[in-house]
Order: C-alpha cells, then structure tokens, then sequence
C-alpha cells in the first residue's frame, strides 16, 4: 500500500483524478472500476473538467461500478445509476452501453449477481478501481464480516451505514436495506487499486484501514493484501497514521510520483 497525503480534500480529489487520466491516456480501452459518495464528487468533477479542455477522451473506455442499491428504479435521484449519469456520465464521451451498475431491480437477485462478475470477466477484469470508505469501513457494501474472497452479491446494509446515508433518504428507516456490491474478492482482482478518503471523521477509519490488523469486521483492511494499492487522503483523513512522515517522503522523492507532485 502507497499513502499519499494531500494538503485538502481539493488537491486529494485532483490528485485520484489525474491518476484515473494517466492510466486512460496510456490505455484507452481502460477498465475502469466507479465508486459513488460525496467524496467521489471532487474526482468526478475534474475528470468532467480533463475531458472539457483537455480532450480527455473515454470513448473506448468502460466502467463497472461497485455497488447499487436493491429496488430504486433507474429514474430515482438516490440510485446509483443516477448519481453517476449526473457527475459523470452525461458529461463525457463515454459510451452509456459500455457503463456498468448493477441491476438493483432485478427480479432474479442472484442470477443480476452472476452476471455482473461474468460481465466483468468478458471485459477482461477491471484495470483500475477507484474506492471511497465508508465510516464503518466498508468498501463497496462490503459492511463488516465480509468474507475476503466474496464476490459480487446482495448484502443487508448495517446500522451505521443506514445512518451514514440517512441524510439522502429522509431518514435511516427509509434507505433500502439491502444492496449488490462487488465482493471483497472481486475488488482485490482488479489491477490496480485507488482509494480516496478527505474530511476529519474518516481520520480514525482510514488510520484502522491502512495501519490497522487485516481483519474481516473491516473490509478496506483487505486492501493491505492488495499488490497495488494507493490510499490518497487530505490533512484531515490522515491525522491518526502513525506513519506520516514516511509516507510523506515517499510521495516527495519516489520516481513514479514526480509528474503528480504540482497539479493543477
Ligand atoms: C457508500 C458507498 C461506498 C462509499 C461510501 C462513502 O456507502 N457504497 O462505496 O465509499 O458511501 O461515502 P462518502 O464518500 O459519502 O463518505
């Protein structure tokens, strides 16, 4: 795992965005793994800006997004599906029948399952996967217990994440209490991974995450396994590593990370 520690959560997001373009400029039928959350939002928005004056091209890319909710129609403000036509998709070329969400309205749960990982292993698997954290330090849905080689499946969401997206829904005892999400299996396959996590009440999380036992309670823990892994975070997020000042040095002398050092 690679930390990196942004001055705020701004230069943290453009810092994941500007990973995401490298990576699609140097492979243009780039597999690209989407996460949604209010952290996501910053990235979605430079990539939208890369596109605009920089001809960042997504045509002959595709995504797979990590996780939907069971039973919110396509049309529905608070789905997946929505929120990413709205930061992103409607906004670049990106080719909507190459964009992938699972399909929370499936009559047969499973079987939508089934053929989410099948769809991803006829793309070839994903290149690189962007990933939020939640509070209980779930990735995806993956909420705590989530067995590290599960694949893609209907999860019962957990307290605290019906807490935590209370706010979008009107209420912890409106949001769906279940959701597909890729599995912690199913993310650890994917070539490379991105997480990116700002903001003071996800300091004490990612210190668990990144610093912390590997434990299944945890399901971003399983990304210590993980044979690429960069963690960006911004001042706040990064207040409880112990291990700063090394992964500061790092991001400031590491080869591989001079062309991200002063973005714009
Ligand atoms: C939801 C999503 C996760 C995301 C998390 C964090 O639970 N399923 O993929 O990482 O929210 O959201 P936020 O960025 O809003 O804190």
């Amino acid at each position: 795992m690679e930390v990196i520690i942004r001055p705020d959560a701004e230069s943290a997001g453009l810092l994941v965005a500007r990973i995401v373009a490298t990576d699609l400029r140097a492979n243009p039928h780039l597999v690209l793994g989407l996460a949604t959350g209010r952290t996501m939002e910053s990235v979605y928005r430079v990539l939208v800006r890369m596109h605009r004056k920089e001809g960042l091209d997504f045509s002959l890319c595709s995504t797979f997004n990590l996780d939907e909710y069971v039973g919110l129609a396509p049309e529905d403000s608070r789905c997946y599906r929505h929120y990413m036509n709205e930061h992103l998709f409607r906004h670049v070329n990106v080719d909507a029948r190459n964009t992938h969400l699972p399909n929370g309205q499936a009559a047969d749960l499973e079987a939508e399952c089934r053929s989410y990982e099948a769809a991803i292993a006829k793309f070839g698997g994903i290149d690189c996967q962007l990933l939020g954290i939640g509070r209980a330090g779930h990735i995806g849905f993956n909420e705590p217990l989530s067995a590290f080689r599960s694949r893609t499946r209907v999860k019962t969401l957990a307290p605290l994440t019906l807490q935590q997206n209370a706010e979008l829904f009107g209420g912890a005892d409106r949001v769906p209490r279940r959701a597909i999400t890729m599995g912690v299996g199913t993310i650890l396959e994917s070539r490379r991974c991105v997480m990116l996590a700002t903001g003071a009440d996800k300091a004490e999380i990612i210190a668990q995450a990144v610093e912390g036992p590997i434990t299944a309670m945890i399901s971003a823990t399983a990304l210590q396994l993980h044979a690429r892994c960069t963690v960006v975070v911004d001042e706040a997020a990064a207040n409880r590593l112990a291990g700063s000042e090394y992964y500061r040095r790092i991001f400031a002398t590491e080869p591989e990370w001079e062309q991200f050092r002063n973005l714009e």
